[in-house]
């Protein structure tokens, strides 16, 4: 299947009622562990790359790695997504080299760390949002914002400073006309997510609800999303590691979230942990060993395993025969004669 539009993709999750993961990727062995788990559990997936990913891989690199997994896994539905993009032009670069969807993360400045105003944030989303439709791109938006780091974005700190208005979110929604959004419930980029167990009130799932609620036709995006198992944890410091005791989002939670309009997962945390905890292992048990397929092989064959994991947990595990790719230029036309708006937004209070 050619690349398709992470809209189409959520909204065929929306009718069949699952979540999508959207795990990132910044070299060839992520996106093999990536679509091996996809054919292993017949998903829909989306690969994401962020700015630090495209700076790390180089745009030429990962976008004909990209049609590379297109092209050997013709059966798996598959979008390109730009996590993160922080300004007009960074997105406008993604779509340019050919990603079928973008985040337009205006919660920040452009420096990815000082919380933007509402103001800001609509503005630029709203220009990415018109670019991008005119070219039958998807965009996610963010307001509220996430706590935590990830690859030198981020505002820090706890999930909890900055939640999301629900009233904001309807309002930012109608004047941008994004296809999703990403809202703050709590949770945080990064393996340090929270101090002890999440005992099910850890995040603001009654905010999620509302928003729902309220906006029914825009799907919303659950980052930071990672679990950071236990087991994965133990693996890493067994074999030298020293992270500190963590708890991350616990599943039940993302299917809470999924049951409530969360489309999109997203997860990265947890693959590097297992590709981490694997390496880590060959190079204590094998000390003598120094072909990089030694340990890239197990680090790939750990990641696939995590991600084919929440495949099956999300709910898009045996979707990936349910449809066929509605093309980019069509994508474009649905926006153009409004056929893909998500207006009417709001639902009755
Ligand atoms: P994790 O750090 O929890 O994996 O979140 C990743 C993410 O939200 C990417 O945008």
């Amino acid at each position: 299947m050619p690349l398709v539009s992470t809209r189409q993709l959520l909204d065929e999750a929306a009718k069949g009622g699952y979540g999508v993961g959207a795990f990132n990727v910044n070299d060839m062995e992520q996106i093999q562990a990536i679509m091996e788990a996809a054919k292993e559990t017949n998903s829909p997936v989306i690969i994401q790359a962020s700015r630090g990913a495209r700076a790390f891989a180089q745009d030429n690199y990962l976008y004909h790695l990209m049609l590379a997994a297109a092209e050997l896994y013709p059966q798996i539905p598959l979008a390109m997504h730009l996590d993160h993009g922080n300004s007009f032009e960074t997105c406008e670069s993604a779509i340019k080299l050919g990603f079928t969807s973008v985040m337009m993360d205006g919660s920040l400045k452009p420096d990815g760390k000082t919380p933007a105003t509402f103001a800001e944030n609509v503005e630029v989303t709203k220009r990415v949002a018109d670019y991008a439709h005119e070219r039958g791109i998807s965009v996610e938006g963010e307001i509220g914002v996430l706590g935590g780091i990830e690859d030198g974005h981020g505002a820090g700190g706890s999930g909890l400073e900055h939640v999301t208005d629900p009233d904001q979110a309807v309002e930012f929604a109608e004047l941008t006309g994004v296809d999703s959004l990403a809202i703050a419930i709590g949770t945080s980029h990064g393996a340090y997510k929270f101090t002890k167990k999440p005992d099910g009130s850890v995040l603001k799932m009654d905010l999620l609800i509302a928003i729902h609620k309220r906006l029914p036709k825009t799907h919303l995006v659950m980052h930071g999303s990672s679990s950071v198992p236990k087991d994965l944890q133990d693996i890493i410091n067994q074999y030298g590691g020293k992270l500190k005791e963590t708890w991350g989002v616990p599943v039940e939670e993302i299917q809470l979230g999924i049951k409530n309009g969360v489309r999109k997962v997203n997860v990265d945390t947890d693959n590097r942990l297992a590709i981490t905890g694997a390496i880590r292992k060959v190079f204590v048990e094998s000390p003598e060993k120094f072909d990089p397929r030694d340990y890239m092989k197990p680090a790939r064959a750990a990641m696939q395993k995590v991600v084919a994991t929440r495949m099956v947990q999300f709910g898009q595990a045996g979707h990936a025969g349910d449809y066929t790719a509605i093309s980019i230029a069509d994508m474009a036309k649905g926006y153009a004669d409004g056929t893909l708006s998500t207006k009417p937004l709001v639902a009755a209070k």
